[in-house]
């Protein structure tokens, strides 16, 4: 193939069909199945959400009920999984707890090496349920305490906050915290779904493709950014040296955490959801010193270089104000995109092609094997 048919980081290549989701980055518009992302985070839920994107319709009422009886029945995980997350150092990464701990469950799945349509779909809705209970537990055994119980009668996002704390949460906390896991839940191609769908494609299972894209979201340019961003606003600390900091990443060629995007070439929808939701907490708990220093990045970031936040920019300080420990922020992520994840392998699996791309070859031509001793 020609020189002029790379694009590096394939930007701009159609690499898939898929009805799961839609951005139109020029426009700053998502949609999940063809529902503006504004529309979802106004009326639904994430497991509502989370039905919508695995099963392409919109759940009646008693299939809301039974999928969410179903996620809350799946939540707890095998007791060898708990000795697996006390085994792990505590220098462990949670990225790294949950990327080896999702492994370690599929030789504990009840459908076991069973690949048909119907255990991939239960197999998704068991990971959909265990990714909090993941997060939550190794948070607590690393601060030495015992994992809580999972509470069958709570939602998602309540089941999150309260796995850290053993205290059930503000039900205006757990809305924010449901929004922000249905807006976290599909992106489109990005880049740990493409990874999981390379997996898929290749016939391996489920939990192969979810902890490939558990690692690829673990990225700074990915998930990752959204600690990042936290860490930013620690280290800067006052809003009088915001300035001097963004202006000093400029002047390095640094990227700013948080703003930029492959796609978006305005305003990512997430964030403008996410800004509000800084703002209105930081004034809820009387402390609207990181929303207000992330403002100030955010015109600074577009006076100086035309950037526009992303989704990790504003869920930094949402997270962070609602008392959640920074290195869980890409968890959190995780235990959202999980859903687009396995959406995107079942529809991957059904209509199924080995993605196997070509590379532009840029090696020596020729090369002669030279013997060890002549070396
Ligand atoms: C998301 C991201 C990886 C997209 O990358 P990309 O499409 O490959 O875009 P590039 O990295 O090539 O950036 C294009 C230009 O914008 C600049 N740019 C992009 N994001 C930037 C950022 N966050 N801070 C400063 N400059 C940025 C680049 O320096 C580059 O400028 P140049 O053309 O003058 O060299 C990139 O914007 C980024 O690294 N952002 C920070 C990490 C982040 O927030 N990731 C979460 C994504 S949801």
């Amino acid at each position: 193939m020609a020189h002029e048919d790379f694009i590096k980081g394939l930007e701009g290549v159609l690499a898939a069909q898929s009805s799961i989701c839609f951005i139109d980055g020029a426009a700053g518009r998502l949609t999940y199945r063809g529902i503006d992302i504004q529309d979802l985070a106004e009326n639904s839920t994430f497991e509502e959400t989370a039905y919508f994107l695995l099963f392409g319709q919109l759940p009646k009422q008693d299939e809301l009920d039974a999928f969410t009886r179903q996620l809350q029945a799946e939540r707890e995980v095998p007791p060898e999984i708990y000795t697996l997350l006390r085994t792990l150092p505590p220098t462990a990464t949670p990225m790294e707890v949950l990327r080896t701990a999702t492994s370690a469950l599929s030789a504990y799945d009840p459908d076991g090496h069973d690949h048909s349509d119907a255990a991939n779909v239960r197999k998704s809705v068991r990971l959909i349920a265990q990714m909090t209970t993941l997060t939550t537990a190794y948070d607590r055994i690393r601060r030495g305490l015992e994992p809580v119980k999972p509470d069958p009668s709570l939602s998602m996002a309540e089941s999150f906050l309260y796995g850290l704390t053993g205290e059930k949460p503000h039900p205006s906390s757990a809305r924010v915290f449901d929004v922000c896991l249905i807006l976290h839940a599909d992106h489109e191609l990005n880049a740990s779904t493409f990874a999981a769908r390379v997996i898929a494609s290749t016939l391996s299972d489920v939990h192969s493709a979810v902890t490939g894209a558990i690692g690829a979201l673990a990225g700074s340019l990915h998930g990752g950014a959204n600690q990042r961003v936290l860490e930013m606003l620690l280290e800067i600390g006052e809003l009088d040296k915001v300035e001097a900091y963004v202006d000093n990443l400029f002047a390095n060629k640094k990227k700013i955490m948080g703003f930029g995007h492959r796609v978006y070439r305005t305003m990512d929808p997430r964030a403008t959801v996410l800004r509000k939701f800084a703002r209105q907490l930081g004034e809820d708990v009387g402390n609207t010193k990181w929303y207000e220093m992330a403002e100030r990045i955010e015109q600074l970031a577009f006076a100086r270089k035309k950037l526009y936040p992303n989704v990790d920019f504003f869920s930094a300080p949402v997270f962070y104000t609602l008392n959640i420990p920074v290195d869980l922020f890409t968890p959190i992520f995780a235990c959202s995109r999980i859903s687009g994840w396995v959406a995107h392998i079942l529809e991957q699996l059904r209509d199924n092609r080995l993605i196997r791309p070509l590379a532009l070859y840029t090696g020596a031509e020729k090369a002669e094997y030279i013997p060890m001793s002549d070396r």
